[in-house]
């Protein structure tokens, strides 16, 4: 009798188990397509998905396509061959993925744009943070570090780098902090000596850290080789951020500290601001990022309405839900998951350590990933 008992209560068990494994997905494969290793973030949110994903019981297929439209073209490509369910994509070019997305949509397989919006009606959900804000963030230390209210007579130089021209993050990030900082150039109490101040002027191809370099060397060549004065370099993330870095270590005359912004709270980055060669950094936390694309792709997979507010809302983050700010097209009108970001700076440093996703090195001087 015992025998029977303990073998009923096995089967149920198992029958459970399936059953929790079948409401968690567990047949359902998502792809999940990255633009690039040569970013830490990118690795990061990689790693994040799948874990989330494959946790939830999701089998997934995730590819990193080198910067390259083509290869990702590929990627997505062989991902619906392999039938996946849901693809989740943060494009290397919003403008590249026409073909294979019509292809997904005649297939009807949902599309996450992951971070960065991408120029096709195949999206269904847009997932990211306040990239405006980002921006915003940036131009506002600026702003305070400068003192620029107060600024009287007074006059600063900066300069601006931005992010990637088939990137549509670039141009938020640029603008949010652009209109924080034009009304001082506008007064004139900002000057930028280059006299670029558009991103089309001040973009980075792939944001590249090579390319910042170069393009700052080349500013500090020309502009700042007597004893022009550098106060504030707006560099939009950490990767272009870094080169412009370097820069300044290389090239720039000065002896004063120059303010540099970033974003992403790359490692490298994470050290300059410890060693005075980077000011602050934008912090937005992927792993989140990733919580709230699984439980997005959850409520697409189950077929039933979605309460975007209210999905937003039930996050354990704060999450905006926005319905008026992104376009698949002009005529299609995205809605938005939106995360906040957070400034980083010297002085909080253990608020990464917080996060459980970083941790102190043995001196407790730099920070190392988790
Ligand atoms: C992301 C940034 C990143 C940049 C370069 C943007 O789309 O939002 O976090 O630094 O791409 O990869």
């Amino acid at each position: 009798m015992k025998k029977i008992v303990s073998l009923v209560l096995a089967l149920a068990l198992v029958l459970g188990l399936c059953s929790f494994a079948t409401a968690e997905g567990a047949a359902k494969k998502v792809g999940i397509a990255m633009p690039t290793q040569s970013l830490e973030r990118w690795n990061r949110d990689g790693a994040y998905l799948k874990e989330q994903f494959e946790a939830a019981g999701y089998e997934t297929v995730l590819s990193y396509s080198d910067n390259k439209n083509d290869q990702q073209v590929n990627d997505i490509a062989n991902m619906l061959s392999a039938d996946v369910s849901l693809l989740i994509i943060s494009c290397v070019d919003s403008d590249g993925l026409n073909t294979v997305l019509d292809e997904a949509a005649e297939k009807g397989i949902p599309v996450i744009a992951y971070d960065r919006m991408i120029n096709n009606d195949a999206v269904s959900y847009y997932v990211s943070f306040d990239n405006y804000t980002v921006g915003v963030l940036q131009g506002t230390f600026v702003k305070e570090a400068l003192d620029l209210d107060n600024a009287g007579d007074k006059t600063f130089n900066m300069e601006f780098t931005g992010g990637a021209s088939t990137d549509p993050n670039a141009a938020y990030f640029f603008n949010g902090a652009y209109d924080q900082l034009a009304p001082y150039i506008e007064k004139g109490t900002i000057k930028v000596p280059s006299g670029q101040t558009t991103l089309a002027q001040c973009g980075t191809e792939q944001w590249s850290t090579d390319v910042a370099l170069s393009r700052a060397q080349n500013i500090l060549g020309s502009f700042y080789a007597d004893d022009t004065v550098l106060d504030a370099w707006l560099c939009s993330n950490d990767s272009t951020s870094a080169g412009v870095a370097q820069a300044i270590e290389s090239d720039y005359k000065g002896s004063n500290s120059v303010i540099v912004t970033g974003q992403d709270g790359d490692i490298a980055n994470l050290a300059n601001i410890v060693d005075g060669k980077q000011t602050m950094t934008v912090y937005k936390n992927v792993a989140n990022e990733a919580v709230v694309t699984l439980s997005v792709a959850k409520a697409i997979l189950s077929g039933e309405a979605i309460d975007g507010a209210a999905l937003a809302a039930a996050q354990e983050v704060e999450c905006a839900f926005d319905t008026s700010s992104y376009f698949s097209s002009p005529e299609k009108n995205t809605p938005a998951f939106l995360l906040v970001p957070t400034v980083v700076t010297k002085d909080n440093l253990s608020y990464l350590v917080d996060t459980g996703l970083y941790q102190w090195d043995a001196d407790q001087k730099y920070l190392l990933a988790k």
